[in-house]
């Protein structure tokens, strides 16, 4: 049986094939990703991957619902896998505001479906770091949103040498679109085309300007000149006294294409711009209160950082440590007179909170000894009468312990020096 194509198997390492997904490749950032929400103040929620169609498709805009996985139920409800997180965010906080103090800073690490075209950075599946400031309108949400973004970045062991955020606004291209075009039911259909200038063919996106009434040499000038609104030149002064500035540059090239975009909008690159883009993000003021029918309205901004694009730029600047994983005792039982006695020994090193592993049937020595030294373990145990024979495997000592010592022992002997 195949797995579907899109979808990924992830394997402890060391891994079977390079082309494989690491386990601890994904666990090691989603760590980083947790401590960072943390340092910044963020508290984790989370949400069902499965949810009412119709949370999707209203809100989230076309691009997003052609891509949705959706279904009829067993009991006739129409039903989608989550392709993002704020639709779910957003009505959470519609249900439940009133119990939290604002702003309300919260992240979630959700795995995400989208029925997408395969290619190198976009699969089916992803897992992708979120975080949104919910009741701030001040852009010092934002900044500070952003410096999260940064650091979440930083912490992994990226520089200003390997990616850059670029700040747009939703808002300067919304004035930029209404000075020229009248036809405000429009605008979204025109952000969804500059969103696609550096992927689609260049006619194409003539063709389509031309349709809105915009030359392409008015909107390269407007983008050439990336002069700051006054929100993006507070959140450039905000980042300047944080010493984040190398991180972030003004592009209006940049404009989302989720729909329920308001304000400002983000999106992080690798600096040499071969690969899709790390990370998104932006303000939409307007969402809780759609999703809540407007019975909530609360102004809100968050971000997202899927894995793949960011496993795929780790690996290229070579940091990702190695997961070698090592134990702490491989508890050899030689005589299996003694295996209940060795087990009553494992169950105490676990109990203290050592890595233990043995042999679960009967082997020769030299086998479990072979083991030991391929589970890289620091210690073998070895029962003898009412003491331990501990063999520290690195300088390959050897010690007698009584049994009612090891557990001391070995903690002062695992003690960083
Ligand atoms: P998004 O730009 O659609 O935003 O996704 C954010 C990031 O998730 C992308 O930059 C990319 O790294 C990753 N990603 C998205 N789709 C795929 C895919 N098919 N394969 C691999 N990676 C993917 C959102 O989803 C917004 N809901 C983010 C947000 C949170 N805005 C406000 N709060």
């Amino acid at each position: 049986m195949e797995r579907l194509p899109g979808f990924r198997d992830f394997y402890p390492e060391p891994l079977p094939h390079p082309d494989v997904w690491s386990a601890d490749a994904r666990q090691y950032i989603v760590e980083r990703w947790r401590a960072t929400a943390r340092r910044y103040g963020f508290r984790e929620y989370d949400g069902p991957p499965l949810e009412p169609l119709e949370l999707f498709t209203t809100k989230s805009g076309e691009e997003i619902v052609g891509q949705l996985y959706n279904f009829i139920d067993k009991g006739e409800r129409p039903v989608a896998l989550r392709p993002e997180m704020t639709p779910t965010l957003a009505r959470m906080i519609a249900a439940h505001e009133r119990n939290y103090k604002k702003p309300i800073k919260w992240f979630a690490v959700p795995q995400l479906f989208r029925y997408e075209r395969q290619q190198k950075g976009r699969l089916r599946e992803h897992f992708q770091f979120n975080a949104d400031i919910i009741g701030e309108t001040s852009t010092a949400a934002d900044a500070e949103l952003i410096a999260l973004l940064v650091d979440s970045l930083r912490s992994l062991g990226l520089s200003e040498a390997d990616f850059v955020v670029r700040l747009s606004s939703r808002n300067a291209w919304q004035q930029f679109y209404a000075e020229r075009n009248h036809d405000s039911a429009k605008a979204y259909d025109f952000f969804q085309t500059i969103d696609k200038l550096e992927r689609e063919k260049p006619e194409v996106t003539q063709e389509k300007l031309r349709s809105f009434g915009f030359s392409i040499d008015e909107i390269t000038a407007f983008i050439q000149r990336a002069e700051p609104t006054a929100e993006l030149q507070q959140i450039v002064d905000n980042l300047a006294a944080r010493g984040l500035s190398s991180f972030v540059k003004v592009d209006y090239q940049v404009i989302r294409g989720l729909a329920y975009y308001t304000g400002v909008v983000f999106e992080a690159f690798d600096r040499k711009g071969e690969l899709r883009a790390i990370a998104g993000g932006g303000r939409y003021d307007n969402l809780i209160n759609l999703i809540s029918g407007g019975r909530v309205d609360l102004a809100a901004l968050g971000f997202g950082i899927g894995d793949i694009v960011l496993l795929e730029l780790l690996k290229a600047r070579k940091l990702l440590p190695s997961f070698e994983a090592g134990i702490d005792v491989f508890v050899l039982i030689e005589d299996e007179s003694l295996r209940n006695r060795s087990l009553a020994l494992i169950q105490q090193l676990r109990d203290a909170g050592f890595s233990v592993e043995y042999s679960l049937t009967a082997a020769k020595p030299d086998k479990q000894f072979k083991r030991a030294l391929e589970l890289k373990s620091a210690f073998t145990g070895r029962l003898e009468a009412d003491q331990v024979r501990l063999k520290n495997l690195r300088t390959r000592e050897e010690r007698l312990v009584p049994s009612s010592d090891v557990v001391s022992f070995l903690k002062n002997e695992s003690r960083p020096a």
